[in-house]
């Protein structure tokens, strides 16, 4: 991991006018950033932070279903932590609405977020024209990755435009003896699975018809059920050593040749950028059939849950001006594998997959609301759960349409 040189950081609290200025605020920070490529970017805001003055206390809470329960019970128990992640979503809206954060309008203001960050995402952030969260990256949560190697190998010559070529990849990798897609076998990720061919083969406007259903009849249509056969399909493509796999260890079967695919955020480029694999080169990505493919926009905020202690304040904001600077926002993102929240930021430097990313962000219709965005927690979690039970289980398709139809309906 590159680590910044003394100098640079002293350089870069002076630029943010905090060298000496800013006490040892401690903030305790609970995320869920426990892969290689995870600690490696967040390593980037800890150093930042430190070299600011600031005390950095690491929670590291493996799972982010773990980490934001974690946050949710400590503030609810009021023994909150100084700062903690979520994604950019309705995840914490709740403690919003009860008046359990604290806004951090004070460095929002004064940093001019509005003009630096991203629409789609500003709503998820901005609440009753406060800033309650402070996005710090754009991860697109549903990305196909594959092995050039692998696919060179069992002859697949050209990315999948549709779900017929994927399936003929797949069964192309099944006969050359490599895993065709790899998954680890977790709702979440068998989540992602399912929105990744829900809005690539339903399409985008099924995607979107079924996350805004009340009556649930889209869960019943021929076109919805099309995609749970699609789906169900999959299992055949992935191995026996699935269930309970981490994201980073599937990820880890393309950098190391045994499997062909994995659909997962693209949080995956940072695990690819610790075995020093090149996009374009050793691995190939892209978000969807075809250029213009629809985009779904989620990421990574902070939160500062409330407190009256001016130091805890402090820490607060030092953490939202360092983890909001050019220099962090690009040194940090680098090693995630996501796009800087800043649009003042040289993105030249990114690679050939943020490089599309950056391209759809730029067209309004590609843009995709993520599950989280679309559903409250409790809903995301029931369709979760039918997601796994029909992954997992020999469901059928008309069973598993009936079960998320009441969903819907719910
Ligand atoms: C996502 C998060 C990413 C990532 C991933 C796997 O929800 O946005 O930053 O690291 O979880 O842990």
């Amino acid at each position: 991991m590159r680590t910044f040189k003394h100098t640079t950081l002293a350089a870069l609290a002076a630029s943010l006018g905090l060298a000496g200025s800013a006490m040892a605020q401690t903030a305790e920070v609970i995320h869920w950033w426990t892969s290689g490529g995870e600690s490696a970017a967040v390593q980037e805001l800890a150093a930042a932070y430190k070299a600011a003055g600031g005390t950095w206390v690491d929670t590291a809470i493996a799972g982010g279903d773990n980490a934001r329960n974690t946050t949710l019970n400590r503030i609810a128990g009021g023994k909150p932590p100084t700062v903690a992640q979520f994604n950019t979503s309705k995840q914490y809206h709740e403690v919003v609405a009860e008046g359990l954060l604290n806004d951090i309008d004070a460095v929002a203001v004064k940093e001019g977020w509005d003009k630096l960050f991203p629409e789609p995402l500003k709503k998820f952030v901005k609440i009753n024209g406060k800033y309650f969260a402070m996005p710090v990256n754009i991860h697109n949560p549903s990305w196909f990755w594959y092995s050039k190697a692998v696919l060179a190998k069992a002859g697949v010559t050209a990315e999948p435009q549709s779900m017929d070529q994927f399936f003929a990849a797949l069964d192309k990798i099944k006969a050359s003896g490599a895993i065709p897609l790899a998954l680890g076998g977790q709702a979440w990720q068998e989540g992602i699975l399912f929105n990744a061919v829900l809005h690539t083969a339903g399409g985008a406007d099924l995607y979107r018809k079924f996350y805004a259903s009340t009556d649930g009849a889209v869960a019943t249509s021929a076109e919805f059920k099309k995609v749970l056969s699609d789906v169900k399909r999959l299992k055949g493509y992935v191995d026996a050593g699935s269930p309970n796999r981490d994201w980073n260890v599937a990820t880890n079967m393309v950098i190391s040749n045994k499997a062909g695919f994995q659909i997962m955020g693209d949080w995956a480029k940072g695990e690819f950028a610790v075995a020093k694999q090149t996009a374009g080169k050793d691995f190939g990505c892209f978000p969807g059939w075809g250029a213009k493919a629809p985009y779904m926009i989620e990421g990574d905020v902070f939160v500062f849950p409330k407190t009256k202690d001016a130091n805890a304040i402090k820490a607060q904001q030092l953490f939202a001006t360092v983890a909001s600077s050019p220099a962090v926002q690009v040194a940090f993102n680098a090693k995630k594998g996501s796009i800087p929240i800043r649009t003042d930021v040289d993105m030249g430097k990114l690679d050939i997959c943020s490089q599309q990313g950056v391209a759809a962000l730029k067209d309004p219709a590609r843009h995709l609301a993520s599950p989280n965005q679309l559903v409250a927690p409790e809903k995301k979690g029931q369709i979760d759960d039918a997601i796994t039970k029909f992954w997992n289980t020999d469901q059928s398709v008309d069973d598993a349409a009936k079960t998320f139809a009441a969903i819907l309906k719910g």
